[in-house]
């Protein structure tokens, strides 16, 4: 099939009251920046922050399209990868973006993945007290979850993304043309979040997945209509729960098996979050499962069946390399949750496209559980 070079953008509304914004999701958005920047804020100069693999790719568009709408550009180039979200970085940054007299009232653009997003959106929330600043994400995982929403953060030495603020972007160009230089691999991993917004509360989407993944995977029109679906979805639940206090833990589907399971491999190339996310949502299904009245097993196999199917690990055998021991897993996922009395909060599944909140799912449950799934190895 060969892709549209160009449709009509998709709008989606967070509605957050004087914080709102638009995501404006199609392919070749991306020439629109300039002009939807000086629409918003005229006058405005602009900090780009990148890193130097989407600099290769996506740099010399974003700037054109800045410059032809006569917005001032100046920019870093970060190396690309998780390392970046580092203080060391972080002080790059906010300096270059200081010493370019980037004033209240100017704009920071994070251009890249969700590395880019997290540190570029930092460095705005902190920079002068505060600098607002436009998402432009290139990667799946970035334009369908973490450019929307406001969490910015880098990692501490104790763990991911410790220390950060909420600050919400002005707004959100996802141009899904962009998607087409990823490398599969990431392009895969991305999906698996996409697929989460059909598992957590959408059964009709997971449906329409399930029909027309190859057409999101190639670049057709079904990929901006996923996009727009899981924006419109991640929008919903922020508007009901910006911080994190109650249903936004939803989007934690899968996270908490699958955080263990990064942490187990050492948050290295040989598990991307995607990755961890699917063999953590298969885990969260399977152990829904087995309990009284949540998601029936065929239904619970068929979802792990679709992931499998788009080539996602679903089972912790899947991954390459040594796997951890229980107690391993037991302790890291102890870490990433609180434990109050031995029990353990859970997002569990109820039925395909209905998640929820299970605040008393005992430790030794999931140890047993987690000690059956380690031994088919
Ligand atoms: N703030 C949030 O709500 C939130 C949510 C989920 C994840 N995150 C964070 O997002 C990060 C992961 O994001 P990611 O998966 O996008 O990783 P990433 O930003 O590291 O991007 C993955 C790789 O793809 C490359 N790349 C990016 N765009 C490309 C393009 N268009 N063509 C070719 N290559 C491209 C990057 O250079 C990088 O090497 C993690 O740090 C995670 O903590 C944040
Ligand atoms: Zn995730």
């Amino acid at each position: 099939m060969t892709a549209p070079i160009r449709t009509d953008p998709a709008v989606v509304d967070v509605a957050l009251g004087s914080r709102s914004y638009d995501i404006v999701i199609g392919r070749g958005v991306i020439a629109s920046l300039g002009a939807r920047i000086a629409g918003l804020r005229p006058g405005a100069r602009t900090f780009v922050v990148t890193d130097d693999t989407v600099a290769r790719y996506a740099l010399a568009e974003a700037e054109a399209a800045l410059s032809a709408a006569g917005v001032a550009t100046h920019r870093a180039v970060v190396p690309a990868g998780e390392p970046s979200k580092s203080f060391a970085i972080l002080e790059q940054v906010c300096e270059a973006v200081i010493a370019a007299r980037i004033e209240r009232g100017d704009l920071v653009v994070a251009l890249g993945g969700g590395v880019i997003g997290d540190l570029a959106g930092f460095a705005a929330a902190v920079v002068r007290r505060g600098l607002d600043y436009v998402q432009v994400p290139t990667t799946l995982l970035a334009q369908v979850d973490s450019s929307v929403g406001g969490k910015t953060a880098i990692d501490s030495a104790h763990g991911k993304n410790l220390i950060g603020a909420f600050h919400q972007p002005i707004l959100v160009v996802a141009d899904t043309a962009l998607l087409d230089t990823l490398p599969e691999r990431e392009f895969r991993a991305g999906y698996a979040e996409v697929a989460k917004y059909g598992l957590l509360g959408d059964a009709g989407f997971f449906a329409w997945l399930e029909a027309n993944w190859r057409d999101i995977f190639a670049g057709g029109t079904a990929r901006e209509h996923a996009v727009a679906v899981c924006c419109r979805a991640k929008a919903a639940i922020v508007q009901r729960d910006e911080r994190e206090t109650g249903d936004r833990a939803l989007l934690n589907l899968g996270h908490t098996f699958g955080h263990a399971l990064e942490a187990a491999w050492g948050f290295s190339n040989r598990l991307l979050h995607g990755e961890a996310i699917a063999v953590g949502m298969a885990l969260a299904l399977e152990f829904s499962a087995r309990r009284q009245g949540l998601v029936p097993p065929a239904e619970a196999a068929r979802a792990v069946r679709h992931l499998a199917e788009v080539g996602l690990p679903t089972r912790i055998k899947d991954i390459p390399g040594e796997a951890p021991t229980v107690d391993q897993m037991m302790d890291l996922i102890a870490q990433d949750k609180k434990v109050r009395r031995g029990m353990l909060t859970f997002i569990l599944v109820r039925n395909l496209g209905s998640a929820f909140v299970e605040t008393g799912v005992e430790a030794r449950e999931v140890r047993d559980f987690l000690s059956e799934k380690l031994a088919e190895r």
